[in-house]
C-alpha cells in the first residue's frame, strides 16, 4: 500500500476548476516532485492533502493516507494528522513564522500541539534536537531570538525544524527554495535530502523549476492547467519526455552541453 494515494482528485472554486481529476501516489520514504508553471494547481493540491483549502473550495475524488480517506474525515479527526503525520513547509519563511514570537517557542508550540502532557525540559530537548538536525548554528543560544534576527536560509531551516520535530511520515514542501538565492537553495536541498535519508521521510516536493526538482525527486509528475500530463521516474523523464510541455520545461534546464551564448527558452 502506498503511503499516500491521490485518486481522481478535483478541486473547484465555484465554476473554476483549479485541479481536475489528478492521480498520483507516494511510497514510504519516496520523494515525488510536482512540477508546473504558476497557476497549474500545485499549491491547491498540497492544501487539499493537508485539508487546509478555504471553505469555498469543493473537492472530489480521494486522498488516502496510510489507507485512511482524508477527504471525509471530520476536522477533529484530521487535526492530529496535521503537523504530526503530515507536515508542510511553504515558500516564504518570513510569513509562515510569527514575527513576535521567539523561534524556539514556535517550534515548541508544534511539539505541545501534539504532546500536551510533555514537561518543559522534554519539549525544549526535542526543539533543540530538531534545530540541531536542520543545522541551525548556535541553536541553544538563539532559542529566544525572533524571526527577523535570522537570514532567509536560517528561517527556512527553522520552518523545516518545525515541520520535522514531530517526525512526520510525509513532508510537503511547496516551493521551499524559490524565495532563496541559489547558494542557500543548494544548502536547503542538501538538508532535505539528508533528512530524508536519515528518517526515511517521504516528500511531496513542489516547484515550478524542473532542474531543482530533479535534484531531490525519485519521480516527477508534471502539472499543467490543473492536470497531471506526464509522470515518470526522474531519469526517465529527462531521457525521454513524452509531452511537448515537458519537453519545453526540459529545454529550459541548462546542461553541460547548453550553448550559454544563446538565451534560455522561456517557460510560458
Ligand atoms: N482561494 C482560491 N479561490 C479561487 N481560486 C483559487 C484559490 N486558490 C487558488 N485558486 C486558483 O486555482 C488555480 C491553481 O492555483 P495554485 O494551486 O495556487 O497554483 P500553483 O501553486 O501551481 O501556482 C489558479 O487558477 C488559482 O487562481
Ligand atoms: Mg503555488
Amino acid at each position: 500500500m502506498p503511503l499516500l494515494q491521490v485518486l481522481n482528485l478535483s478541486v473547484r472554486f465555484g465554476d473554476a476548476v483549479a485541479v481536475g481529476r489528478i492521480s498520483f501516489s507516494i511510497a514510504a520514504g519516496e520523494t515525488l516532485g510536482l512540477v508546473g508553471e504558476s497557476g497549474s494547481g500545485k499549491s491547491v493540491t498540497s492544501l487539499a492533502i493537508m485539508r487546509l483549502l478555504p471553505s469555498g473550495a469543493v473537492t472530489g475524488g480521494s486522498i488516502r493516507f496510510k489507507g485512511t480517506e482524508l477527504l471525509s474525515l471530520p476536522e477533529k479527526v484530521m487535526r492530529p494528522y496535521r503537523g504530526r503525520e503530515l507536515a508542510m513547509i511553504f515558500q516564504e519563511p518570513m510569513t509562515a513564522l510569527n514575527p513576535v514570537m521567539a523561534v524556539g517557542e514556535q517550534v515548541a508550540e508544534a511539539v505541545r500541539a501534539h504532546w500536551p502532557g510533555l514537561g518543559r525540559a522534554e519539549v525544549r530537548e526535542r526543539v533543540l534536537a530538531a534545530l540541531d538536525e536542520v543545522a541551525l548554528p548556535s541553536a541553544a543560544k538563539r532559542y529566544g531570538e525572533y524571526p527577523h534576527q535570522f537570514s532567509g536560509g536560517q528561517r527556512q531551516r527553522i520552518l523545516i525544524a518545525m515541520a520535522v520535530v514531530n517526525k512526520p511520515a510525509l513532508l510537503i514542501a511547496d516551493e521551499p527554495t524559490t524565495a532563496l538565492d541559489v547558494t542557500v537553495q543548494a544548502q536547503i536541498l542538501l538538508l532535505l535530502r539528508r533528512l530524508r535519508e536519515k528518517h526515511g521521510l517521504a516528500m511531496l516536493f513542489i516547484s515550478h523549476d524542473l532542474a531543482v526538482t530533479a535534484q531531490v525527486a525519485d519521480r516527477v509528475a508534471v502539472m499543467q492547467g490543473g492536470c497531471v500530463i506526464e509522470e515518470n521516474r526522474t531519469a526517465e523523464l529527462f531521457r525521454a519526455p513524452q509531452h511537448p510541455y515537458t519537453q519545453s520545461l526540459l529545454m529550459a534546464v541548462p546542461t553541460m552541453r547548453t550553448d550559454r551564448t544563446r538565451p534560455l527558452a522561456t517557460l510560458q
